[in-house]
């Protein structure tokens, strides 16, 4: 017998604490510091009343929109995360996969945990998230790779000049950069034990947290050597290595990519107007509202608090989307009436993918859209077309 269905995101959280080493759930749950704007980016949803319109004829309101020129399903893609193979052997590949099933776009990270090329037959319309610590080089490197693996469009993440401050990560012993090696397994050997499942499953898969640390190769220039210079292909090394890194780029770095990278280019992690006309000023063809789940500075504002600047200030050059805090079909309602293209969700669907491989996240997506529908009728609103700043007050 299959496990029950997934009926909401946080039944997934909770299935996701169930199975994970408290390490890895840690990893995905949390966010820096004392974790104000994870919260605070949920909580901006709640502060948001709707203001729905009764005796409303109307048939099933239709959640197909397009992003940057592809046609998705619901107006709900899947947002880059490091390491997501540490949550299930279905990884990078399932989720993809599951977007592909569900009308959808996903987006690859640089740190995934496997290489692009190994996952781009999951197939569908797919993104690429970069990270370059190694500079414009690494920078070239990687975009022709992601080009030549039919990934459509760009996605450059600009709030990781440094590593957030993850302290639930520091605690468990492996950060700063995250890392999950010999040394560090001996401390956690106690928590994968007690999640045997998982540990079986990972072992089979080939990622075993016991493995041999990876040797260092030299770091930028000559430098010292660097875990994230090492890992940066993929966040995984040899087996049972993984390490996140940091990634400056400036927007002089954007206007370069521009120049190399025809498809559409996608600017992650802006907060502001003004960070928002720079990023379309360098040739961005569209932002996305993001604070990275909380995980970078603690004290970032909470993306829906600031989207609204944001679409006024480039919505009519650039499509604005947004992430954070997502966790109801209601909040992506909300996101859109405020003006967003479409969402990106993170930990949801991580949280299914922990639960249940790839049917987790379709579940999730099911969840999302049927929380969408529901709550589009009860609005009264008939289409996604029809929402605007009207339907929702702050309280
Ligand atoms: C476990 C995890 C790993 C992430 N890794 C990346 C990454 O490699 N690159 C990136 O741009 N954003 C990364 N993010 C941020 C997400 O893309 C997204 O901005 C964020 O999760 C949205 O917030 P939510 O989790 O509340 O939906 C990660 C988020 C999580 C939870």
């Amino acid at each position: 017998m299959g496990a029950a269905p997934i009926h909401n995101v946080a039944d997934a959280r909770k299935r996701a604490r169930k199975v994970l080493p408290r390490v890895v759930y840690d990893y995905v749950d949390g966010g820096a510091e004392d974790e104000v704007t994870v919260a605070e980016n949920e909580q901006a949803f709640r502060e948001l009343a709707f203001r729905p319109r009764m005796a409303v004829a109307m048939g099933e309101p239709d959640l197909a929109t397009t992003v940057l020129g592809t046609s998705v399903s619901l107006p709900v893609l899947l947002a880059p995360a490091g390491l997501i193979r540490l949550l299930h052997p279905d990884g990078a590949a399932g989720a993809g996969r599951a977007a592909n099933g569900r009308g959808t776009i996903w987006v690859l990270s640089t740190v995934a945990g496997v290489s692009l090329e190994a996952v781009a037959d999951a197939g569908g319309h797919r993104w690429f998230q970069l990270y370059a610590p190694g500079g414009r080089d690494d920078a070239a490197a990687t975009m022709d790779r992601a080009e030549a693996a039919g990934y459509e469009a760009l996605v450059v993440t600009v709030d990781t000049p440094a590593l957030g401050n993850r302290e639930r990560d520091v605690r468990n012993g492996i950060a700063p950069p995250l890392r999950l090696d010999a040394r560090t397994a001996v401390t956690l050997g106690p928590q994968v034990l007690a999640r045997p499942r998982w540990a079986l499953r990972m072992m089979r898969d080939g990622v075993s947290m016991l493995g041999r640390p990876k040797t260092r190769r030299s770091g930028p220039a000559g430098g010292a050597p660097t875990p994230a210079h090492a890992d940066r292909d993929s966040g995984f090394g040899a087996a049972g290595t993984v390490s996140m890194l940091a990634s400056p780029f400036t927007w002089e770095d954007i206007a370069w990519m521009r120049t190399r990278w025809t498809r559409p280019l996608v600017v992650k992690g802006v907060l502001s107007a003004g960070d928002a006309r720079l990023a379309v000023d360098a040739g961005a063809d569209a932002v996305i509202v993001s604070n990275h789940g909380g995980r970078q500075l603690d004290g970032a504002p909470a993306t829906a608090r600031v989207l609204p600047e944001v679409v006024d200030a480039v919505g009519a050059h650039a499509e604005v989307l947004v992430d954070g805090g997502v966790r109801r079909g209601g909040d992506v309602i909300k996101a859109l009436a405020l003006g967003a293209r479409a969402v990106l969700v993170g930990r949801p669907y991580l949280y299914g993918l922990a639960a249940a491989g790839q049917r987790g996240v379709e579940e999730i997506l099911d969840a999302l859209r049927a929380e969408m529908v529901r709550d589009m009728r009860l609005l009264g609103c008939p289409s996604l077309a029809a929402l605007d700043a009207s339907w929702v007050e702050r309280r």
